[in-house]
């Protein structure tokens, strides 16, 4: 029998086995051999109950931060490398290792009771993240937020001319989205950004090979911003988080903002940054005209999946298939 220095040998074993250079991470409790050889000061209990996957611009923030209000759920804690999302799932930090991972989650008081989470808004449309998210939480909850894609399409071009994208200075959003294959690649880009996310069906679909429905809540993210107590008591009994938290409380409109905020002491809204809930003009009328059309069997497809699941769908569905029919 011959052997090798472990870097060599690792070498080796990936040159005969080239297939197994992706890692999938799983839970080492979750298989016994694995176990057995994972370090005894480890727990396997430092990683999260649910995840909110997005898509960006449907109001992701706002729903992380109502959700950190609640006395038994505790969110992750921020990357220090964006101050906000972790994106474990969905990039390179996956080769970081689930030591990494565990590192932005508290270990939990109470394994069973406490409701750990993380919101990273792109894994919801990133191709990969479903089987990695479900070989290392097979028993998580997923929660995603949608609102009328042509809305979020406009403000997430809305969102890259704040951030200075040159192509998002420099095109009309009616430009973007109309851009032809033959435009620059920046310009593509962008428009694929744009668009791609709002074809929900086809990310949800892709969700639903790797967890069951039961394990997915789908959020009217349209609602989520006129009545949030109300989706927020949803979201606790799709938890089973308990005690079952009162948001009316705890959240007050604001008027200056035009959205709802955390009521902190002496009655005193505080809302989220000026990057969310923004102040743009209104979409021009051909272009929602044309994003309606582009949408409309993207959007025929998600009513027939919730129709499949079993949901309501969100009163835009029916209006945006109602205006393009
Ligand atoms: P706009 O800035 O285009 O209005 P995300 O956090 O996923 O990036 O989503 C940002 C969007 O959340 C905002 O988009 C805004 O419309 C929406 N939103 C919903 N509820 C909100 C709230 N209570 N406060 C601020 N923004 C909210």
């Amino acid at each position: 029998l011959q052997t090798l220095p472990p870097l060599e040998l690792a070498a080796k074993y990936f040159q005969i086995f080239p297939e197994e250079r992706d890692p999938l991470w799983q839970n080492p409790c979750h298989d016994k051999r694995h176990k057995d050889i994972w370090s005894k000061e480890k727990t396997c209990d430092r990683l999260p109950k649910f995840l909110v996957i997005g898509p960006q611009k449907t109001g992701t923030t706002a729903l992380h931060s109502f959700l950190t209000l609640h006395p038994a759920i505790t969110s992750s804690f921020p990357s220090p490398v964006t101050f906000e999302e972790i994106q474990f799932f969905n990039g390179p930090n996956y080769h970081n290792g689930i030591d990494w991972y565990m590192d932005f989650f508290p270990f939990p008081s109470n394994a069973s009771t406490d409701f750990m989470f993380e919101k990273s808004a792109n894994y919801f449309d990133t191709e990969v993240v479903p089987k990695r998210a479900a070989a290392l939480l097979p028993r998580a909850k997923i929660i995603t937020v949608l609102i009328n894609p042509t809305d979020r399409a406009y403000s997430w071009y809305q969102h890259q001319r704040a951030h200075q994208d040159p192509s998002a200075i420099n095109y009309t959003f009616h430009q973007v989205v109309t851009a032809g294959l033959s435009s620059s690649k920046e310009l593509l880009v962008l428009q694929s950004r744009s668009l791609k996310p709002g074809e929900y069906a086809t990310h949800l679909e892709r969700w639903l090979l790797h967890f069951q429905s039961k394990q997915l809540h789908i959020v009217d993210g349209a609602m989520l911003r006129s009545n949030p107590a109300l989706v927020m008591e949803g979201i606790q009994r799709f938890l089973g988080v308990t005690p079952i938290f009162n948001y009316t409380q705890a959240l007050m409109f604001d008027e200056g903002k035009g959205f709802w905020c955390q009521r902190i002491e002496g009655s005193r809204p505080k809302c989220l940054g000026k990057s969310k809930g923004r102040k743009y003009p209104e979409m021009a009328p051909e272009t929602r005209a044309f994003l309606t059309e582009y949408y409309r069997e993207h959007n025929m497809e998600l009513l027939r999946l919730l129709n499949r699941l079993g949901l309501t769908p969100p009163s835009w569905l029916r209006e945006e298939l109602q205006s393009s029919s």
